[in-house]
């Protein structure tokens, strides 16, 4: 399962591409908010530049033929870039469209199997079930995942599941199990995945071993 970053903010992107472990990024217009830009084209390229790898950029406009006059100037931005589609009867015409280009579509706000499915069958390179808040409302988004992995082995569906929506390392875990070829990861969940506790104390203890290996030689 590859691992993606969720967020649009420069300095979270350079820090986990840092890593060595990013092999694309997603973003939407909350996380272009929250990175305090509204102008998508630059941040989107600025990302790209980072990574090197595929970057979703979402489109906003409720009808197929805005959606489409979004991704033609969208996809002119960089090879790199995936546009981010709504599962939608509109957005359903519009991924049908701009994945006959060429150009990868990201089939966003799955919350079904089916919805899936639809995508996939409309041409998606990605379909993104959204883990937590299936989870937030009271259902198993994990199961969604499963569910979708399960319908695409068995009839040879080629689209890519992104486990987005992620809200803790063990969604990660549990996404990599389910089947997710990608999960898309907000940064303070990637800061969490590295960590263990024990992993510290045994630093410590190495260290200190070492200290006391280093005494015991000059003795
Ligand atoms: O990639 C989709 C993701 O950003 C949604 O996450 O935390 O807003 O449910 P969240």
């Amino acid at each position: 399962m590859e691992i993606w970053l969720d967020s649009a903010k420069i300095e979270e992107i350079e820090a986990a591409v840092r890593w060595g472990i990013i092999t694309g990024v997603t973003t939407n217009p909350s996380l272009m908010m929250k990175a305090g830009t509204a102008d998508l084209k630059t941040n989107t390229q600025r990302i790209i530049n980072l990574v090197g790898g595929p970057v979703s950029a979402e489109v906003v406009s409720d009808d197929a033929a805005g959606m489409i006059a979004e991704a033609e100037k969208i996809v002119t931005w960089s090879s790199h870039v995936v546009i981010k589609v709504p599962i939608t009867p509109q957005g359903l015409q519009a991924m049908k469209v701009i994945s006959e280009w060429p150009a990868k579509v990201n089939a966003t706000l799955i919350f079904s199997a089916n919805q899936a499915l639809l995508a996939a069958r409309a041409g998606a390179t990605y379909v993104s079930p959204f883990v937590g808040r299936l989870d937030d409302a009271g259902h198993d988004g994990m199961e969604v995942v499963r569910e979708i992995a399960t319908i695409f082995s068995i009839h040879d569906i080629e689209t890519k599941i992104i486990a987005a929506s992620i809200r803790h390392p063990r969604h990660v875990t549990e996404a990599a199990l389910a089947g997710a070829n990608i999960a898309t990861i907000p940064y303070k969940v990637l800061q969490a995945m590295v960590r263990h506790p024990l992993t510290d104390v045994g630093l410590q203890r190495f260290k200190a071993d070492w200290e006391q290996a280093l005494n015991m030689s000059t003795k």
